[in-house]
């Protein structure tokens, strides 16, 4: 790495109680890789950060800074070579249903319903009939997908998939819901919808969310909060408080205050790339 003044803000912990716990810490973590030649490949070196309860987060970052590796490690489906990983105070070790996951590929099960993808976690817990079909209605009505609730995913368009793919995360009640470019695969108009889906279902459910992305206008419409990634090694640059208020629309993308976000944001990013070369 070249002699770049890296600057990370401490991890602020506001929209908290004093006294309890972030939703998510990230402490001291890094990941590596074998490489095929017997080498080591470091995907995150030494990340910190924390996520404060109900919060937005979102993280932006070059092409292979790991984004991904980053939740699939807040998932507890890989493991940390050194650091931990606290959700609720609790230290992650494997999967659990606390925390939802929505990726880019579709995830549904093929061969369940719309309704039955979105009861799958509740079943599993032994809910009761009754109360699964509350929790069940109550986030199809969200995602506006009541009507196709007998659906198999093929019949279903991409955009519909992913608000199934919502519902079913938000229906166990997660305490974070970890998102990996949700949205990646649609096309924009799709995408803009879904977008104001999401602020609407968050700010209903009051879940505390991580939300990768590649495009700075989604991380700015959707986040109160921007963690700019660089990469080589994967590690946290800066991290930006989103300064709009809410509730947000897509004409902000006019505000003076939106663009010179933007601009800050493009400017870390480009940074990167010419340390790459
Ligand atoms: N199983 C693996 N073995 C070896 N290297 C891996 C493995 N998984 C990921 N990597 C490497 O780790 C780095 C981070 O990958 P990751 O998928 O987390 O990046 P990302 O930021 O999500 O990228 P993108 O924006 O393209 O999705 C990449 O350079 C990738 O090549
Ligand atoms: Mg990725």
């Amino acid at each position: 790495m070249g002699a770049v003044a890296i600057k990370q803000e401490e991890p602020a912990v506001t929209g908290q109680q004093p006294g309890t716990p972030p939703r998510l810490r990230v402490e001291n973590v890094s990941l590596r890789y074998r490489t095929p030649e017997g080498g080591t490949f470091s995907a995150l070196e030494n990340v910190s950060f924390e996520v404060p309860d109900q919060q937005f987060a979102v993280i932006v970052g070059p092409s292979g800074c790991g984004k991904s590796s980053l939740l699939y490690l807040t998932a507890g489906l890989a493991e940390p070579t050194e650091g931990d990983i606290y959700v609720g105070g609790q230290l992650v070790d494997g999967p659990g249903a606390d925390r939802g996951m929505v990726f880019q590929s579709y995830t549904l099960f093929p061969w369940l319903t719309v309704r039955q993808n979105v009861e799958f976690g509740l079943k599993r817990r032994g809910m009761p009939a009754a109360e699964r079909r509350e929790i069940v209605d109550y986030y199809l009505d969200e995602v506006g997908l009541r009507r196709f609730e007998n659906n198999y995913p093929k019949q279903l368009s991409g955009g519909m998939m992913q608000r199934v793919a919502i519902a079913r995360a938000l229906a166990n009640d997660p305490q974070i819901l970890l998102m990996d470019e949700p949205f990646g695969a649609l096309d924009s108009q799709t995408r803009m919808q879904m977008q104001q889906l999401l602020l609407r279902v968050w700010d209903h459910s009051k879940k505390t969310v991580v939300f990768v992305t590649h495009d700075i206008d989604e991380a700015i419409l959707l986040g109160d909060r921007v963690y700019v990634m660089g990469a080589r090694p994967g590690r946290i640059k800066r991290i930006l408080d989103v300064p709009i208020e809410r509730p947000r629309s897509l004409d902000m993308v006019m505000d003076r205050q939106f663009i010179e976000m933007k601009r800050e944001i493009l400017g870390l990013l480009h940074d990167d790339l010419e340390e790459a070369h």
